[in-house]
């Protein structure tokens, strides 16, 4: 395991800790009433970029009035953007990239490489562009022990959103830098936040996910850092979308082909029709087999987000999403887990993976994330499943024969 840097104690900060927190305590009434004293490492962190914390922490944005102010939030600059993916640009081989790196890691089969002996700070934009096609790959890629300055994860996300960041509606940022959104339970608290019984009380959507499913452009590229992370607890799991739709029969990926579904945000909103009424999510379509642009995979955009499919009744569209839910949440061969350790990275390709964190901790974890912009959704028929494209051995099966499996005298 990688060492485990020490962090200085808050004690070192004294001062701005009393003045973080008198800050804090003008703001009483904030919406998330999230506002608290960041973890040692992060004020390290942010004290050597200059970012001034003396205002409070962290940064709130202004709540959207509802849920139209919300979805013209969220699709802000987009339209009309013609997204150039960073990874097209690269060197199939990754040469520049892997020459550099003292060891290159597959951590699983099918998804997950960690890279060793790389500050992300220092790379190349040729070797920015190859690191976007082996996230596009690999679906995620780690980096452990990294000194990373917020502005530098902010520029490799401008360079891996083809210079756009998404900006969060409703979740905390930085002070002074919107695009670095804050990762962090604790301003977020709600009087089950800590229950490890239930770990996402009434939320159903929560658990595995996908980032912003529900808006019309989603994001791509995704960086969490880690600055301050439990010893035992708080993993995240990836499940490859690739794979999810190269689990299913070749009866039934040509069923789920060009399929339409219905998703819904996680965070709910005030619906401009009933104002008094329950809050409602953003509903957005999207195909539930998506076509990767570079790599041309095809990959399962699953998760619970995805409510409904078109043109089918609720009875049957519940019924035949839960076993795709099943193939991304339960089949293990096709998942990675990360344990955190202070400073670490992973960035992943949120357009072919699905995500949660293992929520076992109790302790403090914090950390920043940059969501980079990417395409619009679509569906390429023409495009091959990643087993298909790069005839991996194992996956090109045909389905089940049971007429076959029966005569032989196996029993069902
Ligand atoms: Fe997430």
């Amino acid at each position: 395991m990688a060492p485990v840097a020490t962090p200085a104690p808050l004690e070192d900060y004294t001062d701005l800790v009393a003045a973080i927190s008198e800050a804090n305590a003008a703001k009483k009434g904030n919406y998330y009433a999230g506002h608290a004293v960041p973890p040692p490492n992060a004020i390290k962190r942010y004290l050597a970029a200059g970012i001034d914390l003396t205002q409070g922490y962290p940064a709130f944005p202004e709540l959207p009035a509802d849920v139209e102010a919300a979805t013209a939030f969220e699709n802000q600059g987009r339209e009309g953007h013609a997204y150039v993916d960073p990874a097209g640009r690269a060197d199939p081989e990754k040469k520049a990239l892997f020459a550099a790196a003292r060891e290159v890691n597959n951590l699983t089969k099918h998804i997950g490489t960690e890279i060793v002996g790389l500050q992300l700070k220092d790379l190349t934009n040729q070797q920015r562009d190859e690191l976007a096609l082996l996230v596009a790959e690999r679906g995620v890629v780690f980096f452990r022990d990294q000194d990373l300055p917020p502005q530098a994860q902010v520029d490799l996300g401008l360079h891996l959103g083809d210079g756009q960041i998404k900006t969060d509606s409703v979740l905390p940022h930085v002070p002074g830098l919107d695009r670095l959104g804050i990762i962090w339970d604790t301003s977020r608290p709600g009087p089950n936040s800590r229950s490890f019984r239930l770990p996402w009380p009434g939320i159903p959507a929560h658990g595995w996910h996908i980032d912003t499913a529900a808006d019309p452009i989603t994001n791509g590229y995704t960086h969490l850092f880690q600055d301050t992370v439990p010893s035992d607890s708080g993993d995240t799991l990836w499940s490859s979308g690739y794979a999810a739709y190269d689990k299913l029969s070749p009866g039934l990926k040509k069923w789920v082909d060009g399929l339409t579904g219905i998703y819904r945000s996680t965070i709910t909103f005030k619906n401009p029709e009933r104002p008094d009424g329950p809050p409602i999510p953003i509903l957005e379509r999207a195909p539930v087999v998506r076509t990767h642009p570079v790599t041309k995979w095809k990959t399962l955009f699953v998760t619970r987000q995805l409510v409904g499919l078109e043109g089918f009744d609720k009875k049957e569209s519940d019924h035949f999403l839960k076993y795709l839910v099943d193939v991304v949440e339960n089949t293990v061969d096709i998942q990675v887990r990360w344990h955190w350790t202070p400073n670490a990275s992973a960035i992943w390709d949120n357009r072919v993976v699905a995500h949660t964190v293992s929520r076992d901790f109790d302790g403090e974890r914090h950390g920043t994330r940059v969501q980079s912009y990417s395409d619009r959704p679509f569906f390429d028929p023409e495009s091959k499943s990643r087993g298909e494209a790069l005839g991996l051995p194992g996956w090109n099966v045909p389905a089940f024969d049971t007429e076959a499996h029966l005569r032989a005298g196996f029993q069902l």
